[in-house]
């Protein structure tokens, strides 16, 4: 499959579909084509239809058989779009049995990154972004809790890396700097 493929992830309510889609904006100005595609949004048309959940926030409290079969389609409905793609999705979700990988082997193996970003900032500005968005259900959790899922994303990220040889880059998308993150980002696209 040609073109360039970009995974962007970080936890929920880092900003990274904030940083994604200014980036995408500006990457479009300067006349270069991505695709911007949202992993959880192909999963959620899936768990819709078939009754699975009402909300996109229900899908990572599914039981793990039903969220893996719901990555397979997601994965080959994404691995089988041509040039360059943006991917906005999870390098771990946190579900009530512990962390399940994102892109597990048969998922980062069909879309072949060429780079998988990790967007982040410092845990206290999760915690406070994600109680002042009202338009989600976010998990309720304290700033070691996010630490830890932003370690363990970094750990998912490097065994992404060696299954596939893609690099990771890490983007800061701190408060007051979103406009660095989307300049950041709008550099690895480029
Ligand atoms: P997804 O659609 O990715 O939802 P999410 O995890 O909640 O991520 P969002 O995109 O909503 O949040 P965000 O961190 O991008 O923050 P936002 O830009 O909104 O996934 C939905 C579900 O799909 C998952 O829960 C999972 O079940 C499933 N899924 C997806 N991929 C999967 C996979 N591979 N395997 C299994 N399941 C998968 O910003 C948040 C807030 O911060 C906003 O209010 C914004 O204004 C603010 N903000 C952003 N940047 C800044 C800044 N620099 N300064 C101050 N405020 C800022």
């Amino acid at each position: 499959m040609s073109g360039k493929k970009v995974i962007i992830t970080g936890v929920p309510g880092v900003g990274k579909t904030t940083v994604i889609n200014a980036a995408f904006d500006k990457i479009t100005a300067e006349g270069v084509k991505y695709q911007n595609l949202n992993f959880g949004s192909f999963m959620f048309e899936v768990a819709q239809a078939d009754g699975l959940v009402t909300d996109r926030d229900q899908m990572r409290k599914l039981d793990r058989i039903a969220q893996k079969r719901l990555q397979k389609t997601a994965a080959e409905k994404i691995a089988a779009i041509d040039g360059n793609v943006i991917v906005d999705t999870h390098a771990s979700v946190k579900t009530p049995n512990g962390y399940l990988a994102g892109l597990p082997e048969w998922v980062v193996s069909a879309i072949m990154p060429d780079v998988i970003v990790l967007v982040e900032t410092d845990n206290d500005q999760i915690l406070v972004r994600r109680l002042s968005d009202e338009t989600r259900v976010r998990d309720v959790e304290g700033s070691k809790s996010i630490a830890e899922h932003q370690e363990m994303n970094r750990a998912f990220a490097a065994a992404y890396s060696m299954l596939t040889g893609c690099t990771v880059k890490i983007i800061t998308n701190a408060d007051f700097l979103l406009d660095k993150a989307v300049d950041d980002l709008v550099a690895t696209l480029r």
